[in-house]
């Protein structure tokens, strides 16, 4: 394994997943966090930061003792740090470097391996290393700054370190730098696959849960299902997994989902209506975080309810994923809560019951190749993210039951009509709402006065940020008529045009 030492840069993440993508298994762990050379131990990844290395609390590590031990990669801090701690000079640049360069090399390396000779990197540094230390030999540089890659001369130790972000997409022959030190710096395997992480996964499962039985609740959300696929294959119908419908999912869903879960995975699920519910609950609120909660809390007390009807159960699965749990160094503080979102985050603290979490070192776009070796169907592995409190909070202000059915079949037709045109796959996440407007219309001869429907389509990579996707105007207009002329009591139909920030993806 690999382990990357994170200074807080924006880009640690891409960095493990480059190295996961390589076949690799790597973790993040922060800087100043103590970690064993155990024998699998196989390099460090040194990252970016926000700090400059000559600002006064400026994080460090000991690079001289982890490189008796394994080699070492400095990307960006990483190497001004390196740098400056074996002697080097590190100085503000007169001018900040962000964006394109192309580094070119001065002395050839493996590390370059399969490289073409002026390769397109991308540079996001303020400091810049004016002076290697003695001892060091310069790699690489470009046409603004002297040092773009340089390495330990020595026979028993290897250091190496880069300015740009090998990691980052438009660093285009990144990926086959970190393969690079990967595999014949670090003499990594590349093992870490789908397949490899099933076995392993399962044997651990059995191990860890034995012939307790598990309780999960499932979404039809991919991880959910991967993770339940997982463990039931591990402890078969000993998993008890549970399937809510709160009234708020879309059209169908339910049925559909509960069949796949039963008929393609052979899960042993339990469907819970509990529809009626959650309508007496919500009826009458209107603002959106209320209206998360009640759905939050309601989720809870049906899947508790249902918990207690098994006897014997003692651990709760869960789908948690490594962006979830990887601890990250706050630079600037907490962050301020936008929108709570509602997972089944609350339960575990609730229920006091051993976690099952098969997903808990992967990336989501691990997970579905997981899912994909599982033979889980593509619809279930490709579908967009759906939130928690479900149409709840595309529905503004009250809900009623009419609503969630005019609703319903809106984004039905939306969501049809995105597949049939193969667009479904273009966007990260679409959805209709329902707006508490009402406008006038004309059909045939009749004045109307009923909802109007908004459409919105997002391209992402995380749903941190998000553009609106500039989906064809035929398309548009094909389905703006498809909900007018077949939805009764919707005749106006927009479409939403703000990006992510300063919107939301969600309208509430
Ligand atoms: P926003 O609206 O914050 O959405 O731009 C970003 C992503 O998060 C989803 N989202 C939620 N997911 N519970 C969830 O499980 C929630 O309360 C919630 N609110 C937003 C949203 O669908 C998008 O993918």
């Amino acid at each position: 394994k690999i382990l990357i030492l994170d200074f807080g840069s924006q880009y640690t993440q891409l960095i493990a997943r480059a190295v996961r993508e390589a076949n690799v298994y790597c973790e993040i762990i922060p800087y100043h966090k103590s970690f064993e050379f155990e024998p699998g131990l196989k390099g460090i990844i040194l990252s970016g930061s926000p700090f400059s290395v000559n600002d006064e609390n400026a994080p460090d590590v000991d690079i001289q003792a982890f490189i008796q031990k394994v080699p070492v990669l400095g990307v960006c801090y990483g190497a001004q740090l390196t740098a400056k701690k074996f002697g080097g000079k590190v100085e503000k640049s007169n001018k900040r470097e962000y964006g394109r360069a192309y580094i070119q090399r001065t002395k050839e390396d493996v590390l370059f391996e399969g490289m073409s000779a002026n390769s397109q990197v991308w540079m996001s540094h303020a400091d810049s290393i004016k002076e290697l230390p003695a001892g060091f030999e310069l790699l690489a540089v470009t046409e603004s700054i002297p040092v773009a890659a340089f390495k330990k001369i020595s026979s028993q130790e290897t250091l190496y370190a880069v300015q740009f972000h090998p990691e980052v997409y438009h660093s285009i022959e990144g990926k086959k730098l970190i393969r690079n030190f990967l595999v014949d710096i670090c003499g990594c395997a590349q093992d870490w696959t789908p397949a490899h992480f099933i076995t392993d996964t399962v044997e651990a499962l059995k191990k860890q849960i034995g012939n307790k039985k598990v309780i999960m609740a499932l979404s039809g959300g991919v991880d959910s299902t991967v993770a339940a696929t997982l463990i039931h294959k591990a402890i078969g119908d000993n998993l008890y997994g549970i399937f809510v419908d709160n009234g708020v999912l879309r059209k169908g869903e339910f049925e559909q989902v509960l069949k796949t879960y039963k008929d393609n995975l052979h899960l042993n699920v339990k469907g819970i209506d509990a529809k009626s519910k959650f309508y007496g609950e919500l009826a009458g609120k209107t603002d959106p975080e209320e209206k998360r909660k009640v759905i939050g809390r309601l989720f809870i007390e049906v899947f508790q309810e249902e918990a207690t009807k098994i006897t014997g159960i003692e651990m709760l699965g869960q789908g948690t994923i490594y962006p979830d749990v990887i601890e990250s160094i706050s630079v600037h503080g907490p962050s301020v809560t936008i929108k709570s979102h509602h997972n089944v985050g609350g339960l575990p603290e609730k229920m006091h019951m051993g976690l099952v979490e098969p997903l808990r070192y992967l990336f989501k776009d691990e997970v579905r190749r997981v899912g994909r070796e599982l033979g889980i169907p593509d619809e279930l592995l490709d579908r967009h993210p759906f939130p928690g409190p479900g149409l709840a909070i595309r529905i503004l202000g009250e809900i009623t039951e009419e609503k969630v059915k005019l609703l319903q079949e809106a984004d039905h037709r939306y969501i049809s009509g995105l597949k049939e045109h193969n667009l479904y796959k273009t966007v990260w996440q679409a959805g209709a709402i329902l707006l508490p407007v009402k406008s006038v219309g004309v059909m045939g001869d009749e004045r109307t006065y009923e909802y109007t429907v908004a459409l919105r389509a997002v391209t992402s990579v995380d749903g941190m940020t998000a553009d609106w996707a500039h989906l064809p105007y035929d398309f548009l207009a094909h389905i703006s008529s498809d909900i007018i002329n077949n939805v009764r009591g919707i005749n106006r139909v927009v479409y939403d045009i703000s990006s992510k920030p300063p919107a939301t993806i969600e309208w509430e």
